[in-house]
Order: structure tokens, then sequence, then C-alpha cells
């Protein structure tokens, strides 16, 4: 019956039919695709996605989307981010930035005696960058993705017309976020109704991902949308339409270096994360008999940590910023021999502080919970890693009226006082740096985030990220140093104890409220000569290791991810 059917078939062919496709779809090399998302809508839109046959780029793009419905205070259409990617055995690497406006100066956020004007980069109008995930989603989803942008768009836009049950945690956020917004923006008429229990519903956000859903992801930046961000703009603000129609997203080449048998591949500048992850996990390396021994966050371990990230945030703080206006020495910070040479620096027995620690080349933050990360692995072997920000929480509280959608406040990540690095700048904010770091017109501000992978024999070994600022690198630090060097499960790698130090304030340790630095423990540290500071934030690291065809999700126990494998 068969054969007769397809001979009838075969007859009826004409000479104008369209040629029978010739390449055999690809096939699987992994058992199954997974996901590690910061919530469960992100999770449930993954798996609605590979199930429709998209791939890791149609579902990191899906998820962005909808994590800018469910995750109203980091998901984001308003802000920006970084994707680094593995296509068809390739590393890419996506930078889709917010950039400072045209009109933008070095001073904007300085008084007339050069004084930062508190607040003044972090809320409100001003505030605001030229946002990019809209175009960076687009940019990614047209190169790699294989379902319809209709297709991965149709998720965010049922979350928000549908709407969510938002959680106690949401609301905590929310209110918190008002009391600094209010008066200053229009924050209250938009999330009021953002209340534990109650189902929210986005009806303006629906509309707009709605009409970037049908003509495309210019559409943001030069059609309705963008008008409705230029008019929220207008006499408070500096974005304008012409800042929304210039703004690209930009390909660069990743980063990448060799440790440990694998090949690292991450975030080039903007980011300080790519290179502050690589100098760290070097110089352990070239200390491995200091290490020798130790127990894993003893106070001798944590003490020669902090002797290493004291380098890596003394050389961010001078050398990284925006690689489009200014050069940044990326590759002599990288390089083995520089990185053996600031190791040799590092003292096991020396007291904290005893010798200043100044950039290295010889020339010449830290409450940011409000990114979110996400990895994803298909079955085929891609993976995608991806973080991105409003900047702080809620970003600078202005929700476009009309579009439904909150603006970040990525310029309070520009320095605003060049040259000068306090410690209570270097404690709060991105930009405690130096010059490369000033505000300009177009320029991207330098950031913390690092969307990582790791490749074993050029196959997916690791798809990792977190947010927390300027914690984002040392905390990927962390975990893949439990994992690889103190061989833990992924869940116990990610579950561990987290600590924190940047050079600025000296001598301080952070330590998170998942599990605080308490006991004997404190008070080694504490007799060495630092200070243990709590910090009011956890990370929520989403990440997928792959062992041979398998890949084994993690969500970060400190948050309400969800991990999810799907065959
Ligand atoms: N806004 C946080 C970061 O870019 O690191």
């Amino acid at each position: 019956m068969a054969s007769t059917l397809c001979a009838a078939f075969a007859g009826s062919v004409v000479a104008s039919a369209p040629a029978l496709a010739k390449t055999p779809p690809p096939k699987p090399v992994l058992d199954a695709s997974a996901v590690a998302a910061p919530d469960r809508y992100g999770a449930d839109t993954a798996q609605q996605i590979f199930a429709a046959g998209g791939n890791a780029v149609d579902a990191a793009v899906a998820i962005a989307f909808t994590l800018a419905v469910t995750r109203p205070e980091a998901g984001n259409i308003g802000g920006g981010g970084f994707m680094t990617l593995f296509m068809d055995g390739k590393p890419y690497f996506l930078d889709y930035r917010e950039r400072a406006p045209q009109q933008a100066t070095r001073d904007m956020y300085v008084d007339d005696k050069g004084n930062p004007v508190p607040g003044m980069s972090a809320v409100g109008h001003r505030a605001v960058g030229v946002p990019g995930t809209v175009e960076g989603m687009w940019e990614a989803q047209q190169r790699f993705g294989k379902l319809k942008w209709k297709q991965v768009l149709a998720p965010a836009i049922r979350y928000a017309t549908d709407g969510f049950p938002v959680e106690p945690w949401l609301q905590q956020r929310r209110d918190a976020a008002a009391k600094n917004f209010a008066g200053k923006t229009n924050f209250d008429a938009y999330f009021s109704n953002l209340k534990a229990g109650a189902t929210l519903r986005q009806p303006e956000l629906a509309q707009t991902l709605s009409r970037i859903a049908s003509d495309g992801g210019r559409e943001f930046y030069e059609g309705r949308t963008a008008d409705l961000i230029a008019q929220q703009m207008y006499g408070h603000g500096f974005v304008t339409k012409q800042d929304l129609l210039q703004y690209k997203a930009v390909w660069r080449q990743p980063l990448a270096a060799d440790w440990n048998g694998y090949r690292v591949i991450a975030a080039p500048p903007p980011s300080s994360g790519g290179i502050g992850l690589i100098q760290m996990l070097k110089m352990k390396a070239d200390l491995k008999p200091a290490f020798d021994g130790l127990e894993l966050n003893s106070a001798p371990y944590i003490h020669l940590i902090a002797q290493i990230e004291d380098r890596v945030f003394a050389d961010r703080q001078q050398y990284i910023g925006d690689p489009d206006s200014d050069t940044v020495p990326t590759d002599r910070l990288i390089a083995d021999a520089y990185l053996a040479q600031r190791a040799d620096e590092v003292k096991p027995d020396e007291v904290p502080g005893a010798s200043p620690v100044t950039p290295g080349l010889g020339d010449s933050h830290t409450q940011k919970a409000q990114t979110t990360h996400f990895s994803v692995v298909d079955k085929w072997g891609n993976a995608v890693s991806n973080t991105y920000t409003l900047n702080g929480d809620f970003g600078s509280g202005v929700v476009v009226d009309g579009g439904g959608f909150l603006l970040n406040d990525a310029m309070d990540d520009f320095v605003t006082r060049p040259g000068s690095v306090t410690a209570a700048t270097a404690a709060t904010t991105a930009g405690a740096s130096a010059e490369i770091n000033t505000v300009a017109p177009g320029r991207r501000p330098i950031s913390s985030m690092t969307p990582t992978l790791l490749l074993k024999d050029n196959k997916v070994a690791l798809v990792i990220g977190t947010p927390g600022g300027s914690r984002i690198l040392t905390s990927i630090f962390q975990v893949m140093t439990n994992l690889y060097g103190f061989n833990m499960t992924p869940a116990d790698a990610v579950a561990a104890m987290r600590f924190h130090h940047q050079l600025l304030p000296q001598k301080t340790i952070y330590f998170e409220p998942y599990q605080p630095i308490a006991g004997e423990l404190a008070e080694q540290l504490k007799a060495m000569g630092y200070t243990l500071e709590a910090q009011s934030f956890n990370g929520d690291v989403q990440m997928i290791r792959v062992e041979g065809t398998t890949p084994e999700p993690i969500a970060d126990p400190r948050g309400v991810g969800v991990a999810r494998v799907m065959r």
C-alpha cells in the first residue's frame, strides 16, 4: 500500500516543485535539553519552546521576555545585558548593554562643587540609559533561532494578559522599592496592585509585547514603543527617539582561556566579569602550593582568596570600561605571565591591608540583586548563558506610560566623580572606577555581569551565571572552585556558603543571609584583621553541568528558581 501511494505521489511531481530538503536535521547529541531559570514561569516557557522544536536560543529569548513579565524587579525589556552562546560548535558573545544617551555629560551627576548628587544616577528619569534588551533578543533569535519570532514571544504575552499569582517575596521587594521611588517616579501608579496572593495582569505590557511580536525587535526602537519612551523622557530625562534609533547590540569576541582542562568562555568588556573570573581562576591555580591542604572556606582560605580579589578589583577599577570608546588592555590583564606575577604578590602570612594593592599593569558595588540570570542547553549541544538587568530593583522606578514596562537605572554603573574611589562608592556601585568609566555620550558603563560557559573538547561542560553586581564574578568563581577543586556535586557546589571581598572597603569580608559567617570562623577572621559585614542579598546562581551526554541543571536554593530536564 505504502509503495503504491509513493509511486502515485512521485508521478504527480512537476518541474516547478520546490526542491526537497537535502540536509538531514541535526541529530541530538545530549540525552535531553535543560534549563535553570530564576522562576517557574521561565522554566515552563523553556519547556513549551523545546516541545515546539525550538533550540537553546529560542528558549533563551522566550525566557527573557517571560521574565520581563513575571520578574518585574529584574527581568526586563527596559534594561540590557549580555548573552554568551555556544552554537553549532562555536562560541559567541552578544553585548546588549545599555548606552548613555547622546545628551549625557561627564559631570551630569555632580553638583557645582563636584560632589555626586545622591540618588540622581539611580532613581528617576535621569538615571535611564538607552535600553538594549529587545535589540539583543532580536539579534540572537534572528541569527540562531529556529522558531518564528512570534512563537517565542507568545508565552510572555500570555503571562502579561492572563496574569500570574504574586508571591510574598515579590511584594516585599516591591514595597522596599516603592519607598525609594515615592514622590519621584510613577512606579506606584503601575505597581500598587502587585500584592501577594493577587493576580498581576499587565495589559499595557501585553500590548507592547504584541507590537514587538508583530513588527519585530526594531519596533521598540523605531515604532510606537519608541515614541512612548521618548514621550516619557521628554522634559525629565535624556533618552530621545534618536538615541533609540541609533541603538545597536554588538557581537563581540568572547574571552577565552584555558583552565583546569577546560576552555573558559566568558564576557569581555564592558563586562569586568570575564576578566575578573579568569584572573581569579588563574591566580588561584598559580597559588596551588599555598592552597594545598586548606579547608574550603576556612579563615586562611578566605584570606588567600581576599588577597586575590584585592588584585582583581584594583585592576577592574582602573582599566575596564567600554571597549568601543577607550582601549581596554584585556589581553594583558589575562596573560599567564602577568597573573603569575600578581599571584606572586599574595602573601599568606601578611596582615590584611598591610601592603597597598594598586592596579598591576604599571600604567595608567555591591547590592545589585536586580539582575537576573538563566542557563539553557538544548539536546543538539547548543547553550545560552544569559544575564540581564535593570540595575537597581525595578530599575529607575520609571514606567513607560502606555507601554507598561520599567526603565533601567544603568547610568548608576558609571563613575559619577571620576578618579575618586571612596569606600562607600566601592561598596555600593560598579562605578568605583577611574576615568575609563566616566559618563560619555553613547558609552556603555562597566558591568559585572558574567554569563559564562566551560567547554571540554569543544563540547559544553558548564553553563553558569548569577545576579549580584560585583559579587557576580566572585560567586561564579566560588561555585566553579567548589565543583572542580573540591569535587562537590553540582547541587552542593551551588548551595555552599559564599563570601565576597573587593579591595574597597579595605579588609571587609561580606557574608550572605543564606549562610552567614558566624561563630569560630567569624572570630578567626576578625582576629586576622578583617571586618565582617552582612549583606542583605543572596546570589541566585542558575547553572547546568553537562557530564558526557547528560545535562544536570541546578537552581540556586537561595532563590525561587526552577531547574528542569526536558526529554
Ligand atoms: N548593573 C549591574 C551590572 O551590570 O553589573
